[in-house]
């Protein structure tokens, strides 16, 4: 090795090194909470308690890493050669099949832990949808739909022969509605859905019935009643948690002098399922790939060991995005950081490594790391990168997009949207490659998770997966990742699991839900 070689050779072993040892230190730290029932049955996250000195940051961003300064503090090292840095990345973000088959393993028996007790980490929450729709069902409903930062409202007309037709209006949720009082929300969700039957001509003199898709953690029930459990993606509305979401928005609805009957409280889980099963009977999983991650399916309730004994089947909310695993789940420092930054530390942690409101920031942590040890644009950030949430996971999805020799579009957002002074094309590459390898994770780990299902039920001969969401529909290569990873881990059996995109079916299947209920 020659002198310069061996001094780059150190440069990048020494990064990876002091990483490695600042990640175990990390982890060793990390035991995530169980959950906790309180008299009246409702569970509550334990209080995080952390060993480190640092406190939970809000992930707004409001919370810059750094002040006016462009220059990141530490001089910039030489430039060490492009294969050490991506090499380093690599070790961290690529994970192996059989780091995979572990994971679908341990989900297995979590999903049945989750069906024997409450207040398991995987809630596998039963829906008290017991019935598939066979296609005949008929009529006009309602449907609201909070997925995440929209809202959507939805006149659905069910024609029978498998088909729906819907007309919607959407919305979006301010970060001030999602931070603010419980009750200013439900108010917000009544008046649009005021101003939506007014625009559609509906006679509100008479009982117009409603599906509500209300896409969090709750615990049902009854169909149309159920209490929030906890709030996710970045939701932190005060007097919901704990409460009857159905009896809120009936109360917001009431004052606002809407004669509208809630008849079903859905996940968008289960309205995609029911969605899809309409026109696919093959159809037992449904996932959402968007701003959060969770999957539904259908179990038989004999299995479900917290309810009792009983017949037939029910679809079962998995809210499989609170799987926490520490010691299986491939977590790196940036993983951590996130996590620790984050509304709502130590819970979501599958969700926080595949879901579309989390990739970008794990990318924009990688980012800001690869800068201040002088690996990227000459150790020069900028404002925006140095700001919690600025980089968008709609960016990884251009970068990614980005064939061109020059890699200009990815320079584009870099400079033009990001605000770094000057990025070369190794740069570009080099910040093309982190995104590829966080958005090749997340696919991977989706997978795992498809597959763990899909074991589960033993449906290995044949099955659809409805999915929705925006990084399944958008992201580029998501799916054909997704499909990879499930050949490695289910070999030509892979070939019976069919992946669909099932778009908008959270609303219609909350249509669906409230015809059959
Ligand atoms: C929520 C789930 C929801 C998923 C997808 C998660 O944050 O906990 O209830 O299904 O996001 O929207």
């Amino acid at each position: 090795m020659r002198k310069s070689e061996t001094f780059l050779f150190g440069v990048t072993t020494g990064i990876a090194v002091v990483a490695t040892v600042q990640y175990l230190v990390q982890l060793a730290s990390y035991a995530f909470p169980q959950q906790k029932t309180t008299s009246s049955g409702i569970i509550k996250p334990v209080p995080v308690r952390f060993k480190q000195s640092e406190e939970p940051v809000a992930d707004t961003a409001a919370n810059s890493e750094v002040g006016s300064s462009v220059t990141l503090s530490r001089p910039p090292s030489p430039k060490s050669s492009l294969p050490s840095v991506l090499e380093t990345l690599d070790n961290q973000l690529v994970v192996s099949s059989s780091k995979l088959q572990k994971i679908v393993l341990h989900m297995v028996s979590e999903f049945k832990k989750g069906l024997m007790n409450d207040n398991e980490n995987i809630a596998m929450l039963p829906s008290f949808v017991v019935n598939r729709p066979n296609g005949t069902e008929v009529g006009d409903y309602l449907a609201l739909d909070l997925g995440g930062s929209n809202f959507r409202v939805c006149r659905v007309t069910l024609e029978g022969f498998g088909n729906i037709r819907m007309t919607h209006a959407k919305y979006t949720v301010s970060n001030e509605l999602k931070t603010g009082s419980g009750e200013k929300l439900f108010d917000f969700f009544a008046e649009c859905i005021g101003s939506f039957c007014k625009n559609q001509g509906l006679d509100t003199g008479k009982s117009i019935p409603m599906g509500f898709t209300f896409s969090f953690p709750v615990e049902q029930t009854a169909i149309n009643k159920g209490t929030l459990m906890t709030w996710s993606k970045g939701f932190i509305c005060d007097g919901v948690v704990g409460q009857d979401v159905v009896d809120l928005l009936q109360r917001s609805l009431k004052k606002k002098g809407l004669n509208i009957e809630i008849k079903a409280l859905v996940n968008d889980t289960v309205g995609t399922l029911m969605a899809h099963a309409y026109s696919d009977p093959q159809t037992y999983i449904s996932v959402i790939l968007g701003t959060g991650t969770n999957a539904a399916y259908v179990e038989k309730v004999d299995n479900i060991r917290k309810w009792g004994t009983g017949n037939g089947e029910v679809i079962i909310n998995t809210e499989w995005g609170n799987y926490n695993e520490a010691t299986i789940l491939p977590l790196t420092p940036w993983d951590l950081k996130l996590d620790r930054r984050s509304s709502n530390p130590k819970h979501q942690i599958y969700e926080k490594m595949i879901s579309g409101m989390y990739l970008g920031e794990i990318v924009r942590l990688i980012l800001v790391e690869l800068v201040k040890a002088g690996e990227l644009f000459n150790g020069m950030g900028s404002q925006t990168l140095s700001t919690p949430y600025r980089f968008d996971t709609a960016y990884m999805s251009r970068i990614e997009r980005d064939h061109s020799l020059s890699l200009a579009d990815t320079k584009q957002v870099l400079e033009d949207v990001m605000g770094v002074p000057k990025s070369s094309v190794e740069d570009r590459r080099i910040v093309r490659h982190v995104c590829e390898l966080v958005g090749t994770r997340a696919a991977r780990l989706a997978a795992a998770g498809i597959a763990a299902l899909v074991t589960k039920i033993n449906r290995l001969d044949a099955c659809t997966v409805a999915i929705d969401g925006s990084l399944y529909e958008h992201y580029p290569h998501f799916g054909n990742r997704m499909r990879d990873a499930l050949r490695e881990l289910l070999g030509i059996t892979a070939e019976n699991i069919l992946l669909e995109q099932a778009r908008d079916g959270s609303g219609q299947g909350a249509a669906l839900i409230a015809a059959l209920a």
